[in-house]
Formats: C-alpha cells, sequence, structure tokens
C-alpha cells in the first residue's frame, strides 16, 4: 500500500475545516476493517457466492432456507463485528459540522453502533424482517433465530430480510431525502464504495454537476476517482481518523 499522500490529505482537510453542511456516502469498504468482507474484489462476497443465488427475489421464492442461512450467518459476522476508527471518525465529523447526512449501502449497524446519528440505510437493514407476502415490517431478526422454522408474518406469509435485492426497487422515502439534503450542501465525501451499484453511483455525479466539492476515500481508484476533487487512496481507517486529527489543529 502506497503511502498516504499528504497534500491530498491537506486539501481533504480544508475542505473538511469550511464544511457546514456534509452529506457521506459509505459503501462496504468502511466496514472491511471491522471484519465484514465487501462485495467485490478478491475476497468479496460475490467471489465466493452468486447474487442471483443468494440476494434476489427468485433465488428467496426458489430457495428461502438457504437465502435465511446466508443472512443468518452474514448477521453472526456483523454482530462479532465492532466499529472501526473509520466509523468513529465518522461521529466526530459528523459532530463538528451544522448540517449531517450519512447515507449508506452497508445493511450492517456499525454506524448506528458507533455514534453515527443522521444515517440512512440505502438497501435496508439485515436485522429487520418484513412479510414476503403483505409487506409488514415485523421485527428484529438476529442470527440466534436461526432454527429449522423459517420465519412467519401474522398473516402466515414467510418473513424475508429486509433489504433490498438485485432487481428490486430502493426505498423511495431514503432516496428522496437524501438527494434533498444533498443539493444544500457544501461538501460530499464517498468513502468505501466501488461506485457501480445504482442509483448510490449517480450520487458522486449528481454532486460534481451542483458544484459541491467532493472528496472520496476507497483503497484503490474507483470509477468516480477522475470526476471527484480530492480523491485519497488508503484505508478509510487510517485516513479518515488522520483527517480528524487535522480538523483538531
Ligand atoms: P463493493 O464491494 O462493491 O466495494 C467496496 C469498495 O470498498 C471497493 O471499491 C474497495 O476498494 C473499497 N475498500 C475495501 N476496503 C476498504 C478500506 N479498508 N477502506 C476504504 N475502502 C475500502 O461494495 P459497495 O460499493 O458497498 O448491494 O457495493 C454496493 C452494493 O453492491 C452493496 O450495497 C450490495 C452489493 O451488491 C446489495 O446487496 C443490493
Amino acid at each position: 500500500m502506497p503511502a498516504i499522500d499528504g497534500d491530498l490529505m491537506d486539501q481533504a482537510a480544508g475542505l473538511l475545516k469550511k464544511a457546514r453542511s456534509l452529506f457521506v456516502l459509505t459503501g462496504a469498504g468502511i466496514s472491511a476493517e471491522s471484519g465484514v468482507p465487501t462485495f467485490r474484489g478478491t475476497d468479496g462476497f460475490w467471489k465466493n457466492y452468486s447474487a442471483e443465488q443468494l440476494a434476489t427475489p427468485d433465488a428467496f421464492a426458489k430457495n428461502p432456507r438457504l437465502v435465511w442461512e446466508w443472512y443468518h450467518w452474514r448477521q453472526g459476522l456483523i454482530l462479532k463485528a465492532e466499529p472501526n476508527p473509520g466509523h468513529h471518525a465518522l461521529v466526530e465529523i459528523e459532530n463538528r459540522v451544522e448540517r449531517f447526512l450519512l447515507l449508506t449501502q452497508n445493511v450492517d449497524d456499525l454506524h448506528s453502533r458507533a455514534g453515527s446519528k443522521n444515517v440512512l440505510q440505502l438497501h435496508g437493514n439485515i436485522f429487520r424482517a418484513r412479510c414476503s407476502s403483505c409487506g409488514k415490517e415485523d421485527r428484529r431478526i438476529g442470527d440466534k433465530n436461526a432454527s429449522n422454522r423459517l420465519p412467519k408474518c401474522s398473516c402466515g406469509g414467510l418473513l424475508r430480510p429486509d433489504v433490498v435485492w438485485f432487481g428490486e426497487l430502493i426505498p423511495s422515502d431514503v432516496w428522496r431525502d437524501s438527494l434533498k439534503f444533498l443539493g444544500g450542501v457544501d461538501l460530499a465525501l464517498i468513502c468505501g464504495t466501488s461506485g457501480v451499484v445504482w442509483p448510490a453511483a449517480a450520487i458522486p455525479g449528481i454532486a460534481c454537476e451542483r458544484g459541491i466539492k467532493t472528496i472520496e476515500i476507497n483503497l484503490e481508484p474507483t470509477a468516480i476517482s477522475s470526476i471527484v476533487d480530492v480523491s485519497i487512496v488508503g484505508k478509510a481507517g487510517e485516513i479518515l481518523p488522520q483527517l480528524v486529527s487535522r480538523l483538531r489543529s
């Protein structure tokens, strides 16, 4: 891993210092240092598992048990994980600005556990379940609920993880509120996402079109690196705390 570029860190810290309102978009990379695998890349979920067999409405209709097993396994991983210095640094950044929204594509709860307050989850929450028949949101389901019997709603329908699967619509209220908030910010920080899954992938472009300054933090250059104002290559769990210490000085 190359050394973190000090000039870029200065530029990013300068933008963060000036910003009074901030929009943050995170992806799986922010939780990677907590031990939660990302989706793409050499150790990503989609290297070992097929999205079609596990993360589509068809997959659930064909084999709900397999899908629940995968989600219970992931819940177990997340429950064992702790927020890392990147999550904690974002809490400190939130406390320094007047207006803040963190939109995450992650279905884990690590941002909230770290103490982030204004968090929206674009792809749902792995610990919630809703009915696949009547759509009612039911209850928190953890890996301890794993059993031979599939979880059911009071209407008799099967409960499913309350996450967004491939081919499904994202929650329109979350998207609408995110875009509205993005429209009024000084700065957008995009962290730990490959930037290939829509509609989240549109955020950096929308920010740039509106003249909002943009910072990217990622382990490697991505599809959006060329359009942001400052792109820093490195681990979120190292870069974000270093940015926070520059803000303090
Ligand atoms: P990806 O797995 O596509 O990308 C993770 C990104 O994080 C990559 O660009 C990595 O380089 C970067 N990364 C890894 N470790 C990092 C670290 N320590 N610090 C900084 N960056 C790091 O994950 P997402 O972009 O979140 O959707 O994927 C978007 C969506 O695709 C997911 O929400 C999921 C998936 O299919 C659904 O399940 C609907």
